[in-house]
């Protein structure tokens, strides 16, 4: 049997196949394009999610027989806003996770409703990448689109939809939506009436290992499967991610340095953080977790060499780096180029270099901006510690992680081992493993984690190194208070 995992990730979806042994047989990646159509807006067309999916799996399945293929999952990029009209076309762009637009909204939510309300409604406060926040923006702002929604979804449900027509979505997804009571796993009646919607409007809600349907003729037809392939609900891409690298149960952790960088605790237990700093969202294995999420991450990466020094040789600016400045470098990056979430909540932080002399080198500045990261990540996993959760090593994955000197330089910053497992594919192998459940292959999702994930490789800490990146961290964390009210007035 073969299953078909989907990353709907910000800049490509990523799919996977993967036999009933657990083995990735093939990995095909189609990237589709993100517009900023004005500073701090993030959008993209769902249409181009779906020709991606249209694009990639025939070309997956190349060399393999269609009629093993017996289910499919999909872990996506959380929180974006799709808004379908009564013949299920999509009414305007989606607004996605980064887009910073609704501070006004989240203002009016945080302050007139007022953060404990939210937090006893929901778990969570308002941030300006949820879901809610962006409705109030489309009721304010677009009234005509807004009254002809007739059914409101996330990114990954879009593709479920166009698979099986069933407009569904799963607990761990709707957690980032700021309209579920996570504790009981129900839509919040009065967190819809307060955007204006109905629970007609919202899709049917699922565990993430639930079947959901299976392919419409049309999909099958496009597609080149069978009718029969079964479709599950799949997940958010971080409780995607942390299914797929065995971060399931009590006490776990994953670090995803994708485009954004979240750390995500599981946890057999609800339970909010009292400032809720970090979000309390239902997991993907029938749990919940924490989590803290970093709006931009690998793309501090992907921006600083791709656009500002112009390469795409990321191991060899990496080399210039010498060993020896690690925990010693003098130039700091605040990486909030798209403003931050965790733990700061704040849409008008902006990205800075500090701390250059005239001996500062290139080098500097890429080991400066890759510290910058791993320290923006220590500020969720403060909060964490704070509330006395105990992270005695995590596992990591994403983009990022393919980075030996940066996962060093996050071990050393976080101070704990990190673990590296051997089918690191990020969300798409998490969303296969649902898919795994989804068909019987397995009785549990932790039961799937159990029997497919191996850790390959751990990066240890240096307690040398860690003391020197405790010390800069100590002065990285007085440089966003000095600069906060700064920032608004640079625009
Ligand atoms: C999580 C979040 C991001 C996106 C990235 O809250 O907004 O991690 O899911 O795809």
């Amino acid at each position: 049997m073969l299953y078909i995992g989907l990353d709907l990730g910000t800049s490509a979806c990523k799919l996977l196949l993967v036999d009933e042994t657990g083995a990735v047989r093939n990995t095909v990646t189609k990237s589709y394009p993100l517009s900023f159509p004005q500073p701090g807006w993030s959008e993209q067309a769902p249409e181009d999610w779906w020709q991606a999916v249209l694009a990639g799996v025939p070309e997956l399945l190349t060399g393999f027989d269609p009629a093993q293929v017996a289910g499919i999952g999909a872990g996506g990029q959380m929180h974006g806003l799709v808004a379908l009209d009564e013949a299920d076309r999509v009414l305007r762009p989606a607004i996605l996770w980064n887009d910073g637009r609704t501070a006004s909204q989240v203002d009016y939510l945080n302050g007139q409703v007022g953060k404990a309300v939210l937090s006893q409604r929901t778990a969570n406060i308002a941030f300006a990448g949820f879901t809610a926040p962006k409705l109030l923006w489309m009721r304010e702002n677009e009234p005509e689109l807004f009254a002809r929604i007739k059914k409101i979804m996330l990114p990954k449900d879009y593709l479920v939809y166009r698979l099986t027509g069933v407009h569904a979505t799963d607990y761990s997804d709707a957690s980032g939506m700021l309209l579920l009571d996570v504790e009981h796993k129900c839509w919040s009646a009065e967190m819809l009436a307060e955007c204006g919607v109905t629970e007609a409007q919202m899709p049917r809600l699922f565990e993430s290992w639930q079947p959901v349907g299976t392919l419409t003729a049309d999909a099958a037809r496009a597609l080149g499967l069978p009718e029969s392939v079964v479709v599950c609900a799949g997940a958010g891409d971080n409780a995607a991610a942390a299914v797929g690298t065995g971060t399931v149960g009590e006490g776990h952790c994953n670090i995803s340095l994708g485009t954004s960088g979240t750390i995500f605790i599981s946890s057999d237990k609800f339970g909010v953080d009292p400032n809720n700093a970090l979000h309390a969202f239902a997991h993907a294995d029938g749990g919940w977790h924490l989590m803290g999420c970093m709006l931009s991450a690998a793309s501090c990466n992907s921006w600083w060499q791709d656009q500002i020094i112009g390469t795409t040789d990321y191991k060899g600016e990496e080399a210039k780096i010498d060993p020896d400045k690690l925990g010693r470098n003098h130039v700091y990056f605040l990486p909030y180029l798209m403003g931050e979430r965790s733990p700061i909540n704040d849409t008008d932080a902006r990205a800075t270099f500090i701390g250059m002399t005239m001996d500062t080198s290139r080098a500097d500045m890429t080991q400066a901006m890759l510290e910058g990261v791993a320290f923006a990540i220590r500020d969720s996993f403060e909060v964490a510690r704070s509330l006395g959760i105990e992270i005695p090593r995590s596992n990591i994955c994403g983009g990022g992680s393919k980075s030996a000197l940066w996962k060093t330089i996050l071990a050393n910053v976080l101070g704990i081992p990190l673990d590296t497992v051997a089918t690191e594919q990020g969300p798409g192998y998490g969303a296969a493993m649902l898919a795994m459940v989804a068909c019987g292959q397995f009785s549990s999702v932790r039961q799937a984690a159990d029997a497919l994930v191996r850790i390959q490789s751990t990066v240890e800490p240096d307690p040398a190194l860690v003391a020197r990146y405790n010390d800069r961290y100590a002065r990285f964390k007085k440089i966003y208070p000095a600069c906060r009210e700064l920032f608004p007035q640079l625009m």
